[in-house]
């Protein structure tokens, strides 16, 4: 929404800009070229730090989102008595996955953005903490192949139908995914924590695969299968 409305902005600009020209405006050409670059400069700033990348589908673009303090409690919270392997699906600046090490979990953060893995793996130096704890990879998460039995996400509204159904497809029968903020659109949730923007939901893969779910979720995504 942000990077549409400055690339808007931007084409205006450039637009007045060409056009003062043509009147032989060249002060006020040189301005607005000027803020048009700013512009282009700040989107770009943006990008750099807050998206994932050209090699993402466009449709499967999640920006840059910190999740809140409230947000990561109700994780913690809805991971209780488990144990084992914590993936973080776009792990970001690492605030999630610094919780997981408080809880007994080891964590994996699969992290696109290179800005954003500089920045978690150079807390993790700060602070100490070690590599078997935490650990932060550079992966598209949707081509990595993880066996996870925990796995937490905090994306986007648009991806939450693929991710289930890739996620149906890997993980194994006691894993227990939990989603912040948009929740699975089929998937039947075992329990909740929190409320409006720091709500997470807890899935258990096993009743997500009961026979009668599957059967019916798979006549929801027709062909989005062949989509990843
Ligand atoms: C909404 S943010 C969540 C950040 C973090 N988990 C948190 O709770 O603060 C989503 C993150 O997923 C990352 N991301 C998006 N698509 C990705 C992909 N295909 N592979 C790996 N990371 C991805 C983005 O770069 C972004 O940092």
């Amino acid at each position: 929404m942000f990077a549409l409305r400055c690339f808007t902005v931007w084409r205006t600009v450039l637009r007045s800009s060409l056009r003062s020209t043509a009147a032989g405006g060249s002060v006020i050409s040189s301005v607005t070229l000027l803020i048009g670059s700013a512009f282009a400069g700040v989107y770009r700033l943006w990008a750099m730090f807050c998206m994932p990348g050209l090699r993402v589908p466009f449709r499967l673009k999640v920006p840059f989102l910190p999740s809140t303090k409230e947000q990561t409690l109700n994780v913690i919270k809805l991971l209780e008595g488990r144990k084992g392997h914590l993936a973080d699906l776009g792990s970001g600046d690492g605030r999630l996955a610094f919780a997981a090490p408080s809880m007994g979990f080891q964590c994996t953060g699969f992290e696109i953005n290179s800005m954003l893995l500089a920045c978690s793996r150079s807390k993790a130096w700060w602070r100490g903490v070690p590599h078997t704890d935490i650990h932060f990879v550079k992966q598209d998460f949707w081509k990595a192949s993880f066996i996870c039995i925990n796995v937490a996400v905090f994306l986007a509204p648009a991806v939450m139908g693929v991710l289930e159904e890739k996620l149906l497809k890997k993980l194994p029968e006691d894993a227990r995914v939990i989603v912040c903020r948009f929740p699975f659109p089929h998937w039947p949730h075992s329990c909740t924590a929190g409320s409006g923007l720091n709500q997470v939901w807890a899935y258990d893969v096993h009743t997500a695969r009961e026979p009668s779910r599957t059967s019916s979720h798979q006549s929801y995504f027709p062909s989005i299968s062949s989509m990843i």
